[in-house]
């Protein structure tokens, strides 16, 4: 099976403390994949362990097949590039134009002209179910789910083979946060894009991922399918997950 990122045995420390201990786990191609993990757990840290911003102390990073540590920056540069992130801070550029968010890696990276790029945006929006009544819009006039869409619609732009969306459901009301999770699946289901959810939205990660981790103060308490991790006699597991099982389906259910 094709893996596009894994970790081995991974430790970091930053300012003499060490945040993350001995994380192992493997993102296969196509899938949907987890991490779940209260308020400064390390789930953030991971992901950025994952796309090389940051060195392990110890153990390995494989991203895309390749040790990052063998690859210089160009190398790891055009690893990058292959991927789309969907920031913690939702973060569009507030002063642009919709189209103009959506299109950016273009606007400031090709000769495409500006016609080309809002087509190009357009056809991402329909991705994530928006349409052309959007384009001109600025991200000030847009609803919190609808900033969502357009940051996803965004991270899709250039056709990545990996999506990391951290954080997708924070700030939205439980209902909108559904609707993006379904997005979430449909996107994975329509494009086979392998996706990465940082969350603590129980009820999103169980209901739209192949496999969870799920992480306490930097270290991996469980692995598995949300069924198993449902399942598991952990204490923690059961403190964190308690009460949750009955209103969930599971995507593998
Ligand atoms: N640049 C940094 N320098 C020092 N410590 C850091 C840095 N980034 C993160 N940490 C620490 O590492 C730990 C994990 O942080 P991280 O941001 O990965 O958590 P998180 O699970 O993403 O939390 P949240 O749900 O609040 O986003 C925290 O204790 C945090 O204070
Ligand atoms: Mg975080």
């Amino acid at each position: 099976m094709e893996l596009i990122v894994e970790l081995r045995e991974v430790y970091k420390e930053i300012e003499g403390r060490e945040i993350l201990r001995n994380i192992s786990f493997a993102v296969p191609k196509g899938k949907i994949f987890s991490i779940i993990g209260g308020s400064g757990s390390g789930k953030t840290s991971i992901t950025k362990l994952m796309v090389g911003l940051w060195k392990p102390t110890k153990g390995k990073v494989f991203l895309f097949g390749e040790d990052i540590s063998s690859l210089s920056l160009q190398g790891l540069d055009s690893l990058r590039r292959r991927i789309g992130y969907v920031f913690q801070e939702g973060a569009l550029f507030d002063s642009l134009k919709v189209w103009e968010n959506v299109g950016f890696y273009f606007l400031e990276h090709s000769d495409m002209k500006a016609h080309e790029i809002k087509e190009l945006a357009l056809e991402k929006l329909r991705l994530v179910n928006l349409d052309e009544s959007v384009l001109e819009l600025m991200p000030s006039e847009l609803s919190g789910g609808m900033k969502k869409r357009v940051a996803i619609a965004r991270a899709m732009a250039t056709q990545p083979d990996l999506i990391i969306y951290d954080e997708p459901t924070s700030g939205l009301d439980p209902i909108t946060s559904r609707v993006i999770d379904s997005l979430v699946l449909e996107l994975n289901r329509k494009t086979g894009i392998t996706a990465v959810v940082v969350t603590h939205d129980m009820i999103s990660a169980f209901s739209i991922s192949d496999r969870v981790i799920l992480i306490r103060s930097g270290e991996i308490v469980v692995e598995g399918t949300p069924q198993e991790v449902l399942s598991s006699d952990n204490p923690f597991v059961q403190e964190f997950v308690g009460g949750m099982k009955d209103c969930l389906s599971g995507k593998g259910a």
